[in-house]
């Protein structure tokens, strides 16, 4: 049995204005019709039936995930009490289906990213399933590193050790999450690396088994939360106990730690994420992947909503524009980002649309 566990408790504050805390990027539909979330149950499905996902959210989005989501069973759409990142919010399903299915390979899928090669994609899934149900392996999906990106994890490829369909299966070596710049450079000149792509398959027991040998206080409030679970008191366990998990990801708690246990012990392997993945951190990542182009080629395109009543683009290149409705026109400007929802403007360079985070933190502060 498969059992995906979709993370969408993130607020993409890299989007703003689109992306609010209810409405955050995981729900929204940048790309086409359908959500970041939708797409990603969506090609899950041709590997995993639908009553088998789970999502692990909060109260402000969890109602509109319901809603995008009907096939999802309503049981298995949570809410977190409280955001402690993502090692407790797995281990939460991990220690849920303990008792009942150990045997279950779960996959932990982040919300807010795009796969261009559906099909690769399910076929890569599909040999992670087979090769984490036998024995206690945890399997990473790497996706060769291009750039120095110091908001990745980094997988050090170790030898090819077997073939899953056909696939190679590589051991990893270490495992290092969002390493300084000069180190990220480093990993990608020598080759070696590949980016984590932030999806992981292993048995509900590996992963039980991981958390209590790395994270031992995480795993004594899920033994609490899982001993509730189905009973009358479950709600006010689950409220009470939550919150007081460590707030930390599941790369620094479990995947750092056990990689350092070296090669053969930590029994970490990865898989190629193949399938064009982009975690679409920002507008101008957006950009590139609506215009399904290279940097260069970038640098010529401009890119309007398809509900714009006009796009008038005059000596002008290289801007994304969002202002659902309206006439656009650009007159000898290049490279911009402009995104208007109905209360808010953000104009911004491609450049500089890395930094959008910075104006959620301000206007916060600014209460
Ligand atoms: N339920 C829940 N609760 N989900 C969460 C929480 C939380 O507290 N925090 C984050 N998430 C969800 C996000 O919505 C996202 O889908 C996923 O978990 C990953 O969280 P991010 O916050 O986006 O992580 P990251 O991008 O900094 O780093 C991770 O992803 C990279 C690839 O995009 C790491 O796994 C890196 O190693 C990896 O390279
Ligand atoms: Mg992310």
């Amino acid at each position: 049995r498969f059992a995906p566990v979709i993370l969408a408790g993130g607020s993409g504050t890299r989007f703003w204005p689109r992306s609010r805390r209810s409405h955050a990027k995981q729900v929204l539909a940048l790309d086409g019709e359908r959500t970041m979330i939708q797409q990603t149950v969506d090609r899950l499905l041709p590997v995993a039936s639908a009553g088998d996902v789970w999502v692990i959210t909060n109260d402000l989005l969890k109602e509109e995930i319901v809603h995008q989501l009907p096939a999802v069973v309503c049981e298995h759409i949570l809410s977190e009490p409280a955001a402690r990142n993502t090692a407790p919010a797995c281990a939460l399903a991990a220690f849920l289906l303990e008792r009942t299915e150990p045997e279950t390979v779960l996959g932990i899928f982040p919300s807010d990213h795009v796969v261009k090669d559906g099909k690769r994609f399910a076929e890569i899934v599909k040999a992670g399933v087979k090769l984490a149900s036998s024995g206690e392996k945890i399997v990473v999906l790497g996706v060769s590193a291009t750039k120095a990106e110091t908001g990745y994890g980094y997988i050090e490829y170790g030898n090819v050790v077997e073939k899953v369909n056909g696939i190679d299966v590589r051991r990893v070596k270490r495992f290092t999450e969002k390493p300084h710049k000069a180190l990220a450079e480093a990993f990608v000149v020598s080759g070696n690396y590949a980016w984590n792509s932030g999806m992981f398959l292993w048995s509900v027991k590996t992963l039980v088994g991981a958390i209590r040998e790395h994270s031992p206080s995480i795993a004594v409030q899920m033994e609490k939360i899982a001993a509730a679970y189905g009973k009358p008191e479950f709600e006010q366990v689950f409220a009470e106990v939550y919150p007081l998990c460590e707030n930390i990801s599941i790369d620094y708690a479990v995947l750092e730690p056990r990689s350092a246990k070296g090669e053969e012990a930590s029994e970490i392997y990865c898989l190629p994420g193949d399938f064009c993945w982009n975690d679409l951190g920002c507008w101008s990542a957006l950009h590139e992947h609506v215009a399904d182009c290279g940097p260069e080629d970038l640098a010529k395109k401009n890119i309007f909503d398809k509900t714009n009543q006009a796009c008038i683009d005059i000596d002008s290149h290289g801007n994304y524009i969002y202002a659902p409705g309206k006439a656009v026109a650009l007159v000898g400007v290049n490279d911009l980002v402009v995104v208007e929802t109905e209360d808010a403007l953000l104009i911004t360079t491609r450049e500089r649309s890395q930094d959008v985070g910075k104006v959620v933190a301000e206007l916060k502060q600014a209460g």
